[in-house]
């Protein structure tokens, strides 16, 4: 058995890469915690947030990235295992690629290493989240051939340019869609009197959210009167949530220049000519590769299905063994 894991901040994704397999699992990346113990994971989790009593809790145990609780990590996962039909015995023998953000410290890769263990995984390759995004959109990583791409996700963004024999520029910051979410809570307070929760600002975000001047899209937001504190309702616009949107995107792309800044003139020349390849649930966005390749002036390219590259690229890597020992994390390091 060929798994890949991709233990995001707001979603796991699980690719099965044996004969006829694909993406098994996509769920929330949450628990339901009642006195300690969890009462439910994945979207039956994530849908009671802000409707349970004090009770319950919604845990995130992945939090821009980081493992910020192992125990609660690790029982997600092994209901999500559970979920698809992996007995102990299949993951104790699978071979395994799980993501892990670009450059994270020895501490933290540390704990990735502690959970894999914990949930029964042996044989386990930790990538790093380009080298899988990289794969996942097809681009053809190379000698002499860089590859620049950015994996923008729910809490972690990911950028980072590529030789296929490290990472020449890169790293990973605490910018994703949450914070847009966070910013349509605040925008939603503020000017339309509205209290709303996070999974309707997440909504509104992927139904409403565009880059594109020309967005006409409406909907209606529900919650609660900031002056009456009733329930209450109120229609929104695409071009509102706008300045929500692109306040996160430019904190990206101005990163991301950091990053270019740093590159060798050859190197720049290349990526100048190859352009950026975008993954992750964020760059969903309608019109952000207009958006990316005009602020970035260079080609951009959305790959297919972006929230899936990271595993998809896990799924092919362990199709091809000799490039994966090569850019797999060494335990060691
Ligand atoms: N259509 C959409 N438009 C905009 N954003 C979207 C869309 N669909 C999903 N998203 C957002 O993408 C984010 C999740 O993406 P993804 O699954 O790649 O993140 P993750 O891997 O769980 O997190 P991370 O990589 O940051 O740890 C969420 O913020 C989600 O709301
Ligand atoms: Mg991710």
């Amino acid at each position: 058995m060929k798994l890949a894991i991709d233990l995001g901040s707001s979603t796991t994704k699980i690719y099965c890469a044996n004969a006829g397999n694909g993406i098994v699992l996509f769920e929330p990346s949450c628990v339901a915690v009642v006195d300690g113990e969890v009462k439910a994971v994945g979207k039956e989790a994530k849908k009671l947030i802000g409707k349970t009593t004090h009770q319950t809790q919604i845990i995130f145990p992945v939090y821009e990235g980081w493992i910020i609780d192992t125990r609660y990590a690790a029982e997600m996962l092994k209901k999500f295992f559970q979920k698809v039909g992996l007995s102990q015995m299949t993951l104790f023998r699978a071979d395994v690629v799980f993501n892990i953000p670009c450059g994270i410290s020895a501490m933290d890769f540390a704990s990735y290493q502690m959970l894999a263990e914990e949930v029964g995984l042996r044989k386990v390759h930790f990538v790093e989240a380009p080298y899988l995004a990289a794969t996942g959109a097809y681009a053809r990583l190379e000698e002499g051939n860089p590859v620049f791409c950015i994996d923008a996700g729910g809490g972690v963004t990911n950028v980072a340019v590529l030789s296929p024999e490290g990472v020449i520029a890169g790293f990973s910051m605490n910018v994703g869609g949450n914070n847009i979410d966070a910013a349509i809570i605040d925008y939603m307070e503020a000017y339309k009197g509205l209290y709303i929760g996070s999974l309707t600002a997440e909504r509104l975000k992927n139904e409403l959210g565009s880059l594109s001047p020309n967005a006409r899209i409406s909907a209606v937001a529900e919650g609660c009167s900031v002056s009456t504190s009733l329930p209450s309702s109120t229609g929104v616009q695409s071009l509102e949530l706008t300045p929500c949107i692109t306040a996160y995107i430019d904190k990206i792309l101005e990163y991301s220049k950091l990053v270019l800044n740093k590159l060798p003139a050859e190197v720049a020349a290349n990526v100048n000519q190859s352009g950026v390849f975008l993954s992750g649930g964020l760059m969903k966005l309608p019109y952000v590769r207009e958006y990316v390749a005009s602020k970035l002036d260079m080609r951009a390219q959305v790959c297919e299905e972006p929230q899936f590259a990271i595993v998809r690229g896990g799924g092919a890597l362990l199709r091809n063994k000799k490039t994966l020992q090569k850019i797999e994390r060494k335990v060691d390091e």
